[in-house]
């Protein structure tokens, strides 16, 4: 019989989670309640952001903190083509558009000398644009060099938004004063996903997290519609007779998280350090077994990673199969990859929108055209793991050039 494919992806929920999530169902309290209070405390205690925020996805943390910084019409914001769409989009829900710059080679995270490039251009432009922002992404779980970034940033006077989608928990040390801190602590304000293939999951959820009481309570205010007391707040006050007292100060958005989610994200949470030790002792065997080949390239380390995506590069000198031909042939042996990322300037929207060629960003281009992300989740295991080894050797032995 075949054996039966690897998934590129899978959560990993323990009976605990089902038990806590079939509590909050029974409790007859389904929206935000009492266990986001807590998802919140708890994640802002382990990151040591002062304040937390619980949202239904990272699309909305972002979208939520950009808007809170006054983000608008017009306004430019630096970031990556190379990542998911929602860390651009967002900048086009207020009006806003992306800058894009390009990456650098080894970790495919944005490139600070393109940053710096990108500012200096503009101010020596006669018709500058408003950059409001820079918005790194730690892509795959790895840090930015947030040194720099934030140097950029004093120097220029433009905040920062951490897109850390891919990166928790990750610690970052300051290499001036030594100091360590979680990714999405070190800028202004942190968006993190808990969308079912992330590091911790939720299903679809998100978090913010904000050191800025002004921002918190902006945040706070439109996360549910722009209304002055949260539901919670409203029921479970000694004046509950006046649930139906609460005004609203803005028009805002329908961004919260579900009571039910959030007691599926405590239990998340407390596991995070050992789903991360699995997830590095994977990538460290991967390592192992391709860091010798001359055929592909491994990722990068760096001091700390969230290794939500393991990315490998193929060389194609040394290779008689392409890119998608490698990922076919790593279907055909029942390991189901991926491609992160399409860059998004070559995508439709953006390039029909601003008019972008491929080469434009010629470092992003390359990685698009060689990685590969293989299947990498706590729970893979090392049976099915080293399954997805043999597969990329045969596959990397197989159409090596001259053999
Ligand atoms: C880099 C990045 N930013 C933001 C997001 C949006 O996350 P969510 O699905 O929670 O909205 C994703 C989703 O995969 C992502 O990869």
């Amino acid at each position: 019989m075949a054996k039966k494919a690897i998934p590129f992806s899978s959560p990993k929920i323990g009976l605990r989670e089902i038990a806590a999530v079939g509590k909050v169902l029974k409790s007859g309290w389904l929206t935000t309640g009492g266990e986001n209070r807590l998802f919140e405390e708890e994640f802002a205690l382990k990151t040591g952001a002062r304040h937390a925020l619980s949202v239904n996805s990272a699309t909305s943390a972002l979208h939520l903190i950009l808007e809170a910084l006054g983000i608008g019409l017009d306004d430019w914001v630096i970031t990556t083509p190379y990542t998911f769409t929602a860390s651009a989009e967002i900048l086009r829900y207020l009006g806003a558009h992306p800058l894009f710059v390009d990456i650098e080679g080894k970790t495919g995270n944005i490139d600070p000398d393109e940053i710096e490039r990108a500012i200096r251009e503009n101010l020596n432009s006669p018709m500058p644009r408003s950059i409001k922002a820079i918005l790194p992404v730690h892509l795959a779980g790895i840090a930015c060099d947030m040194d720099r970034i934030m140097e950029i940033s004093r120097k220029y006077d433009i905040p920062v938004i951490e897109d850390c989608a891919h990166a928790f928990p990750v610690l970052y040390r300051s290499r001036s004063d030594m100091t360590l801190r979680y990714l999405g602590t070190i800028g202004e304000g942190g968006a993190f996903s808990f969308y079912a293939n992330k590091t911790i999951t939720t299903g679809e959820g998100g978090m913010v997290t904000v050191n800025r009481d002004d921002l918190r309570d902006r945040i706070s205010l439109m996360r549910l519609h722009g209304i002055d007391r949260d539901v919670w707040n409203r029921y479970s006050s000694s004046a509950g007779h006046l649930s139906w007292q609460y005004d609203i100060k803005a028009p805002g958005y329908k961004y919260n998280l579900t009571n039910f989610q959030a007691a599926l994200g405590r239990g998340q949470l407390k596991r995070a350090e050992k789903f991360k030790a699995d997830r590095s002792a994977q990538a460290r065997r991967y390592e192992e077994a391709f860091g010798p080949l001359d055929t592909i390239e491994t990722p990068p380390f760096g001091e700390d990673h969230a290794w939500h995506i393991y990315m490998i590069r193929i060389v194609p000198e040394k290779l008689s199969l392409g890119r998608d031909e490698f990922l076919k042939a790593l279907f055909d042996r029942g390991i189901n990859c991926s491609v992160h990322y399409r860059p998004l300037h070559m995508m439709s929207y953006y390039r029909d929108t601003y008019g972008f060629r491929n080469d434009d960003f010629p470092r992003a281009l390359d990685l698009y055209g060689r990685t590969i992300s293989l299947p990498l989740y706590a729970g893979l295991g090392r049976k099915r793991q080293k399954r997805v080894i043999k597969a990329v050797l045969e596959v990397s032995r197989q159409f090596r050039c001259g053999e």
